[in-house]
């Protein structure tokens, strides 16, 4: 890695990484099947997971840049100056640039899991900001955090920006307990600014999830392919197919990934049988509307303040305060 400016600090938390195979093991012997989302994220996933954003059919990333790029100005006038901006995933996109310009923070504190991403969007966002301290916090921001080297910025405001509706991908309880995990970290006179996917027709969303060029069945399948590489495993990938669906009853997106035929796998000396049809669920997208997540926020202990909806009803940006 290349070195960073001296605005820069990178404090490593060593967050522990928890074991793939037994989470894999886990997964294929229960019923359902389930496995989990994390794991698409290496790097053919991070790379397919760049190309979705820009699919037509995938709005999501789009549709909040052009919030931000709209509102940002009218986010930051709902803060302090010179606040601690906390945000959740090594974000150096349009999104965090327009937030960071718009609010100038006395410091932005970017956390995220994976060493190498945080190192590099951090080197991107210090060049661009070349006067704005910057503590870049390799950690698991899905466990409670404390974060070191911000007892000078004690007195300010602490916000934590999390974009790309990244809540959806946990199930609402989940989100509840995440939010009030946040909100004890932004403490009294803190807030919270959260991009969040909002309900929409279903055929919308069918086709964001299932594009015409196959991106998303290939970012799917891939963990069929890491499992293979890294755990010693046999997926026949053409005996599986990617499948995604709109659960209207539960307010989400689910994907899955289909075996084909009756067939069995062996991963690391343990071997699992499929039946025809049968699914491996990888991960649920939930969606809310504005009331709703609204609700999630005060059950977390958040004051809703203000949101952001675009003209298309899209996607939401919401800023709570505590
Ligand atoms: C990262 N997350 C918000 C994406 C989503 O839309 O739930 C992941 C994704 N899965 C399929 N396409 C995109």
């Amino acid at each position: 890695m290349n070195s960073l400016p001296a605005t820069v600090t990178f404090v490593d938390l060593k967050p522990p990484t928890g074991s793939f195979l037994g989470d894999v093991l886990a997964g294929l012997g229960q019923s359902p099947k389930a496995l989990s989302p994390k794991y698409f994220y290496d790097a053919r996933g991070c790379e397919l997971f760049e190309a979705i954003c820009e699919l037509p059919e995938y709005y999501p990333t789009r549709t909040e840049m052009a919030l931000m790029r709209a509102h940002a100005a009218e986010m930051a006038a709902q803060l302090d100056d010179n606040c601690v901006l906390i945000e959740f995933g090594s974000g150096a996109g349009i999104k965090t640039e327009e937030l960071v310009r718009a609010l100038r923070p006395a410091v932005y504190v970017p956390v995220d899991i994976a060493a190498s991403a945080l190192h590099a969007s951090t080197a991107r966002l210090a060049a661009r900001f070349p006067d704005m301290p910057i503590i870049a916090v390799c950690a698991d921001y899905m466990q409670p955090l404390h974060l070191h080297g911000l007892a000078r910025f004690r007195k300010s405001q602490q916000v934590i920006y999390f974009p790309g509706s990244t809540i959806g991908n946990l199930t609402p309880g989940e989100a509840q307990e995440f939010l009030s995990g946040a909100r004890v970290l932004v403490a009294d006179g803190g807030a919270m600014l959260v991009g969040v996917d909002l309900k929409k027709d279903p055929e919308v969303l069918h086709a964001a999830y299932n594009d015409a060029q196959g991106v998303t069945a290939e970012f799917n399948l891939n963990l069929l392919h890491r499992i293979n590489r890294e755990l010693a495993a046999d997926f026949d990938l053409a005996h599986f197919r990617h499948v995604a669906f709109y659960n209207a009853l539960a307010g989400r997106i689910e994907m899955h990934l289909e075996s084909l035929r009756a067939q069995t796998v062996t991963v690391s000396g343990r071997t699992f049988g499929f039946g025809a049809g049968e699914r491996i669920h990888t991960e649920n997208s939930c969606k809310y509307s504005v009331a709703e997540f609204q609700r999630l926020a005060q059950a977390a202990g958040f004051r809703p303040q203000k949101f952001w909806v675009d003209a298309g009803q899209q996607f939401a940006v919401h800023l709570m305060l505590v």
